[in-house]
């Protein structure tokens, strides 16, 4: 096991009525408060009214920025940084899923710079400031209630890339399953593709001795699994809903990945398919996922074949290629039956940008850690895909 520092300083507030202690939460930290949000589900929902009542409840003023797209637009971010610049804003409430959070996020880092915020995401300058965050999260997914990162799409080329600082923590994250009731069943999968995703990325690892991780990682996947396809035929299902939402917390919190090198190749490649085609995250990674474990399966038989046994139940024969296979034609069902794509063909993505997304993709470095792929291996990847 290799040594860490793990800090996850973000407090949780979960369960029922949560969000009614947004405005007492949100005191704590600012007086005057960007509310950034989505294209609307939280009106429609009844989520919004709830929220501005609290924040008015504590005298905080208000000055909201919404219409966050799915895969976040840099144009926006650059819009709420002038707005909190101009307004003396000292706090940012994200309420909805990752794309508010993480537009949210690259506001608040943003805001605290004197030059482009893109400088973080293309650049790799070093985040050293940022205005605190909280968050009302209506969607388990991406995980960046409690995440160190956001990821964000420059319409200029669209490229979607990330910037990563514990500053961008979330001071508070209020997740009251019941406000998930109203996900539409395809959100609600590819939510779940995500977390199983963020799981995977650190579950295959060259590491050996981090039994009690790769246990972690096993039961979170199989819970997922099992929540999600109660939650996709009972929309209501509250134990189902709140196992999925606390799972999709801590897929991602960064505990799964204490004591290993994390991979999140397939990450790096879906993000291509997300900024240039603009597929919902998950549906991209239900894709390129089982595409990238037929590529790199043979670097460790054993590992695969203990994901297919522990995940799947099925049995380890002799012939690991064959309970390695067996796991992912598994997860590839799986996904199927959820109701996602797994192949490119099915969102309409043709072979035209392969060269271009694994250019991109691999720009300035091999990208994985499993194994380390370079712009072929991507175009393999991308054609087992297809
Ligand atoms: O915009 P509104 O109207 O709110 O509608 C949203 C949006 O259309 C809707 N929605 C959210 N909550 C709802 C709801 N509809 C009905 N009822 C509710 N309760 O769902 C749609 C998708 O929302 P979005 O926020 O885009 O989804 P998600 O949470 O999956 O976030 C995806 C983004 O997160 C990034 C992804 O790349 C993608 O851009 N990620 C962020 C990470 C991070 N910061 O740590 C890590 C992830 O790997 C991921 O890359
Ligand atoms: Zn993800």
């Amino acid at each position: 096991m290799k040594n860490f520092i793990y800090n996850n300083s973000t407090i949780i507030i979960f369960g029922k009525d949560s969000e009614q202690k947004v405005g007492f939460e949100t005191k704590k930290y600012g007086k005057k408060v960007l509310l950034h949000y989505g294209g609307g589900s939280i009106k429609r929902s009844g989520l919004y009214d709830k929220v501005i009542n609290s924040l008015k409840k504590e005298e905080i003023d208000v000055i909201e920025l919404s219409g966050v797209k799915p895969n976040p637009r840099l144009s926006l971010v650059r819009e709420g940084i002038k707005l909190v610049k101009e307004n003396n804003i000292d706090f940012i409430l994200a309420v909805g899923g990752g794309s508010v959070i993480d537009s949210a996020k690259a506001i608040s880092i943003g805001a605290m710079y004197d030059k482009d915020v893109w400088d973080f995401f293309d650049k790799g300058v070093e985040i050293k400031a940022a205005l605190p965050i909280g968050v009302v999260l209506t969607l388990p997914a991406a995980g960046s209630e409690t995440s160190h990162s956001c990821v964000i799409t420059n319409e200029d080329g669209w490229y979607k890339r990330s910037a990563a600082s514990i500053l961008e923590r979330p001071k508070f994250a209020i997740m009251n399953p019941e406000l998930t009731y109203t996900l539409p069943n395809y959100q609600t999968a590819c939510g779940a593709t995500d977390m199983i995703a963020h799981v995977m990325e650190r579950y295959f690892t060259n590491e050996k001795n981090v039994e009690y991780t790769d246990q972690l990682c096993e039961a979170t996947i199989r819970v997922i699994m099992d929540s999600v396809k109660i939650c996709l035929n009972d929309n209501h299902n509250y134990a189902s809903r709140a196992n999925l939402m606390w799972a999709g917390t801590n897929a991602h919190s960064g505990i799964l990945g204490t004591g290993r090198i994390e991979d999140w190749a397939s990450h790096g490649i879906e993000h291509e398919l997300s900024g240039i085609y603009d597929i919902t995250h998950g549906a991209g990674l239900a894709i390129i996922f089982p595409a990238w474990m037929k590529y790199v399966y043979k670097h460790d038989l054993e590992r695969f074949a203990r994901f297919a046994n522990t995940v799947f139940g099925i049995k380890i024969n002799n012939d690991l290629h064959e309970t390695s296979l067996q796991g992912i034609k598994r997860l590839e069902d799986f996904f199927a039956e959820i109701g996602l794509p797994t192949k490119l063909s099915e969102v309409n993505i043709s072979t035209d940008k392969f060269e271009e997304m694994a250019i991109k993709a691999t720009k300035n470095h091999k990208i994985g850690n499993f194994v380390k792929l370079g712009k072929e291996d991507v175009i393999n990847i991308l054609n087992l895909a297809k």
